[in-house]
């Protein structure tokens, strides 16, 4: 699999597996040991999710050397601030059963909403110790996610670090530009989460042309449209066919095309605005 370079220097497969709201157990076990065996070197998973164990155990029992493999968890909102943070992350590994994680990112912003006093500072707390945390080896790269300009613009105030990786709402119908932008010049690689409008675009019109087109799924375009964007998808399938189908993106969009996904009016987008989601 093609890799994406983050900006220290660490190398990251272009597509990772999502496993949001795959259930912990057997569930999240057998999604993610598919998702190895059909070639994914790259599993996203977070401490809401509540299925790290699974998450790890499918990861051991894959056989693939841990070297060979790049996992990245989150910080949960509930334990912001430095020393929550650096506990939250040995709660983690300890369910992944890792020494390490490639990637460790900060899973929301603390917002104006609810911190209208202090959400500067809680940010930079938090983000102090993931950067603690990679000195010290436990974590290969640190990132943030749902960081829209405001709060990226802040953090950059202060950090050590610049974040490897913003991990955001990214489909066709929801591409977020501004930030996007942002990122890419301060060399943050833009991570998509629910590349596929966690499965609400799947019967959009325009993308169901593009995908017959190229005789490839709806899926796959979204995937594609990512990457071709320099931007990196994170799918989430339990289904073995989708999983494997997710990975085989040996095909290029036109400049038509991207330019049709680009502009399509807004389509599939969940809802949650970072600033203003009250979890
Ligand atoms: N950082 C954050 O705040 C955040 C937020 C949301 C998500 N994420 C990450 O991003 C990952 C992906 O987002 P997501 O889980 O919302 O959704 P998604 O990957 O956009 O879409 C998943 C949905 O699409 C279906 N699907 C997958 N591949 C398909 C295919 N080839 N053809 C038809 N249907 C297909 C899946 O059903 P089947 O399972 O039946 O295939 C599922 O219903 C998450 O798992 C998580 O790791 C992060």
């Amino acid at each position: 699999m093609k890799n994406f370079k983050l900006n220290n220097g660490i190398e990251i497969p272009a597509i990772g597996f999502g496993t949001w709201q795959i259930e912990e157990g057997e569930n999240a076990y057998n999604a993610v040991k598919t998702a190895i065996e059909k070639g994914y070197t790259h599993i996203d998973t977070a401490a809401v999710y509540g299925n790290e164990v699974s998450v790890g155990k499918a990861i051991k029992d894959s056989g693939v050397a841990r070297e060979d493999l790049f996992v990245t968890t989150k910080l949960w909102n509930d334990m912001r601030g430095e020393e929550n943070a650096k506990k939250a992350f040995e709660e983690s590994i300890t369910k992944l059963g890792l020494e390490y994680v490639d990637l460790y990112l900060l899973h929301w912003p603390a917002n104006a909403t609810q911190f209208p006093e202090n959400w500067k500072e809680i940010n930079a707390a938090s983000w102090k110790a993931l950067e603690e945390l990679q000195a010290e080896g436990k974590i290969k790269a640190i990132g943030v996610s749902n960081f829209m300009v405001k709060h990226l613009e802040a953090l950059l105030e202060t950090a050590k670090v610049i974040p490897a990786v913003n991990q955001i709402e990214f489909h066709p119908g929801y591409t977020q530009e501004e930030v996007v932008e942002l990122c890419k010049a301060n060399n943050i690689l833009v991570q998509a989460w629910s590349p596929l409008g966690s499965g609400r675009i799947l019967q959009n019109e325009t993308v169901k042309a593009i995908a017959a087109n190229h005789e490839v799924s709806v899926g796959q375009v979204c995937i594609q449209f990512a990457i071709q964007q320099g931007v990196l998808p994170l799918p989430k399938s339990e289904n073995p066919i989708n999983i494997e189908n997710n990975l085989n993106t040996n095909f290029e969009l036109s400049s038509e095309e991207i330019e049709q996904l680009t502009t399509l009016k807004e389509n599939g987008f969940s809802g949650l605005v970072p600033d203003e989601v009250a979890f």
